[in-house]
């Protein structure tokens, strides 16, 4: 089945019956009533399939859990609170029984950075940052620090690196370490990590997926060999999503890979036109011809689709031209996220990555004049009217 219709089938009408609705609804219970205590016990004792306590399992969650589940090839999902919910428990599940050291790239959304230096270091797990595209650095930073996970993003937030993933997973086999994708830029209509050698793919379900602006949530999926301990710290830990964000998720859904695939030509035709345009000195888009990773890129990412971010640097701007430019913006939504339906730009110095030092920052090429666009599905001639009117203002 193709991707097309998975998203608009899987998950719903379950329970056999005269009236199933034909999308799940929102069950609000916390708790499940049974006829008698002996099938209550077989439920909590997974012999028999039921819901017992919504901490654990919830059926408007597990109906977006199996569609994600199926749109990843995965195993099996956990729909979390936030996608930073989701990375931190693929982290522990990733973690439970191995080394507590990670190799991580340098590229990465800041508040993984800081999940990983202001929690995880302090509690003891060794953290080291690689260049990721650079497949002789991360053979010497895992031969050096015998990592149990490896994290990296199938598409890097802002700069739109795109690491050999495949060849990076076979490296962490070969060590026994688990690799945790985070696949939000990418989405499974482009990259599905699981299929490439990683055990844990993590989204904010915030961005494509759900896609409307009006949801926070997260999902892990893994391999079946990760799936059990994994539910098995949910469980106690409860970082479990709700019905009402399940539900927004789970409609949001059954449109994402027409939405995706109009996001992503809409960003083709935005990043030509702004790579054409004297008050703009740099694009990164994984459709360039010179794009660093362009071999893993005809290699990974299927023709066409290059994802929906364009970043761009202007020229010779600091903060004052940049906030002009973006006071500018009519129609463009200046906001902290990407993957809606309307065009939205951030500044990510003062956003997505201001949690991270200045130092990091260089290390990773974010500088003062980058801002960072997500192409909405509006038409693109309207999306690049009101970047040329905004660019003319400073
Ligand atoms: C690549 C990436 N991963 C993870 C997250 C975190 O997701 P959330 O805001 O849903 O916690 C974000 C948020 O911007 C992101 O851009």
């Amino acid at each position: 089945m193709k991707i097309h219709t998975k998203v608009v089938h899987t998950g719903d009408r379950k329970k056999p019956g005269p009236h199933v609705p034909v999308t799940t609804p929102i069950h609000t219970a916390s708790s499940y009533f049974y006829e008698s205590m002996a099938q209550l016990d077989r439920v909590f004792g997974k012999e028999e399939q039921g819901f017992a306590y919504a901490r654990y399992e919830n059926p408007s969650t597990a109906a977006l859990e199996e569609v994600v589940t199926t749109l990843e090839n995965g195993h099996g999902a956990l729909a979390c609170a936030s996608g930073m919910s989701a990375m931190h428990m693929a982290l522990a599940a990733a973690l439970a029984d191995r080394p507590r050291s990670v190799v991580a790239a340098n590229a990465l959304y800041g508040a993984s950075v800081s999940l990983l230096m202001q929690v995880l270091e302090p509690s003891g797990v060794a953290v080291r940052f690689v260049d990721v595209c650079d497949l002789n650095a991360v053979r010497a930073a895992v031969a050096e620090s015998r990592p149990g996970c490896i994290l990296l993003e199938t598409i890097s937030n802002p700069l739109l690196r795109v690491p050999p993933l495949d060849q990076i997973a076979e490296i962490a086999r070969q060590a026994k370490a688990a690799v945790v994708v985070d696949n939000t830029f990418a989405t499974p209509l482009m990259v599905r990590p699981l299929e490439l050698g990683a055990h844990f793919t993590v989204h904010s379900l915030t961005k494509y997926l759900a896609g409307h602006g009006d949801v926070l949530g997260g999902v892990v999926v893994t391999d079946q060999e990760h799936f059990e301990n994994l539910r098995a710290l949910s469980r106690t830990i409860g970082p479990v999503l709700g019905p009402f964000e399940s539900y927004l998720a789970m409609r949001g859904i059954k449109t994402f890979a027409l939405r995706m695939e109009r996001q992503c030509a809409n960003a083709c035709r935005v990043a030509s036109w702004l790579a054409a345009h004297p008050a703009v000195s740099r694009v990164y888009f994984p459709a360039a011809a010179d794009h660093p990773d362009a071999a893993t890129i005809r290699r990974l990412l299927p023709p066409n689709l290059y994802g929906a971010i364009v970043s761009f640097e202007l020229k010779g701007a600091e903060k004052p031209q940049v906030f002009r430019f973006m006071d500018a913006l009519k129609l463009i939504v200046r906001a902290t996220s990407l993957g809606d339906v309307h065009s939205m730009m951030l500044y990510p110095v003062m956003s997505s990555h201001r949690e991270v030092s200045p130092k990091h920052r260089e290390r990773m090429g974010i500088g003062p004049g980058l801002v960072r666009l997500s192409a909405g599905i509006e038409a693109p001639e309207d999306i690049i009217s009101d970047l040329d009117q905004a660019l003319a203002s400073i």
